[in-house]
């Protein structure tokens, strides 16, 4: 300060003075009043869940402004992105929660299935890293664009590779909710299942790079739901996710 001839002034924080209705410095409050603040990220959740912003805190115009600006999660779309094995259940349980969604009514639901991905839009590729990163990419992108649209992208590849699950993860936030489900059944028994006969092939060296026997899965450690399928039903599964999603407020308790 001296040296430079800069007088410092800190900015000092201000908190909410119920009984006298101003706001104070708060090294400055005076002793046995009652003081109210509302930290950035307390505000950002308000605005999220599409709670109350009280009117000690700023102009009813500011609010408006703010909630404009910042629509609660409910009237933004949303990505639910399911990651696992192949026969792990991730296009049963997307499926049926597809169902629970369009009965909940208000935003349009598509469904990104591995399979009807890979014979329409993914066509030319196969099943090396790259092509399968391509293959997330542009799920990705395409639930990116049903997500600034407001409506909600259901998707089920296994994608097994975390970096680009991470970079769907990032583009998707910007336009809305990011849901990532991992569905955890174990390899056992979705060999047991064997649905489609695949693992049968790819232990014989019929299939090759098949995931889990010959080409790796990275288990998500940012998941924010995790489900083992081995001993629930699809309805049992399709409802945790559809919990979580009205726990965090994607859905309005109205249209739960
Ligand atoms: S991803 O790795 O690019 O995410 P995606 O979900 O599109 O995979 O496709 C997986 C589906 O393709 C499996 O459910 C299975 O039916 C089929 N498939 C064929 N070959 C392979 C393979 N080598 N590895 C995994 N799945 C395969």
């Amino acid at each position: 300060e001296e040296e430079l001839g800069v007088e410092i002034l800190p900015i000092r924080m201000l908190v909410y003075v119920k009984e006298r209705d101003e706001y104070l410095p708060i090294d400055e409050i005076p002793e046995g009043v009652t003081t109210w603040s509302i930290s950035q990220s307390e505000l950002r959740d308000r605005l999220d869940d599409g709670r109350e912003i009280p009117e000690w805190f700023t102009f009813p115009e500011v609010t408006a402004e703010l909630r404009r600006r910042h629509p609660p999660r409910s009237k933004k779309g949303f990505t639910v992105f399911f990651t696992g094995l192949s026969g792990s259940g991730k296009s049963t349980i997307a499926n049926v929660l597809r169902t629970k969604l369009l009965q909940a009514g208000g935003r349009s639901v598509t469904l990104l299935d591995g399979d009807i991905v890979r014979k329409n839009l993914s066509s030319e590729l196969g099943f090396s890293k790259d092509h399968r990163d391509l293959n997330i990419q542009r799920i990705g992108f395409v639930a990116s664009e049903i997500t600034k649209g407001g409506g909600i992208a259901l998707c089920a590849p296994i994608a097994p590779y975390a970096h680009i699950r991470k970079r769907n993860r990032e583009l998707i936030t910007r336009y809305g909710g990011y849901v990532l489900v991992h569905v955890s059944t174990p390899i056992e028994v979705c060999e047991a299942r064997d649905r489609k006969g695949l693992y049968a092939k790819a232990r014989a060296g019929i299939i090759k790079e098949f995931t889990g026997v010959s080409d790796p899965y990275g288990t998500p450690h940012d998941a924010d739901v995790v489900i083992d399928t081995s001993d629930i039903t699809p309805e049992e599964a399709a409802q945790q996710v559809y919990l979580y999603l009205e726990k965090e407020g994607y859905i309005g308790p109205a249209a739960g």
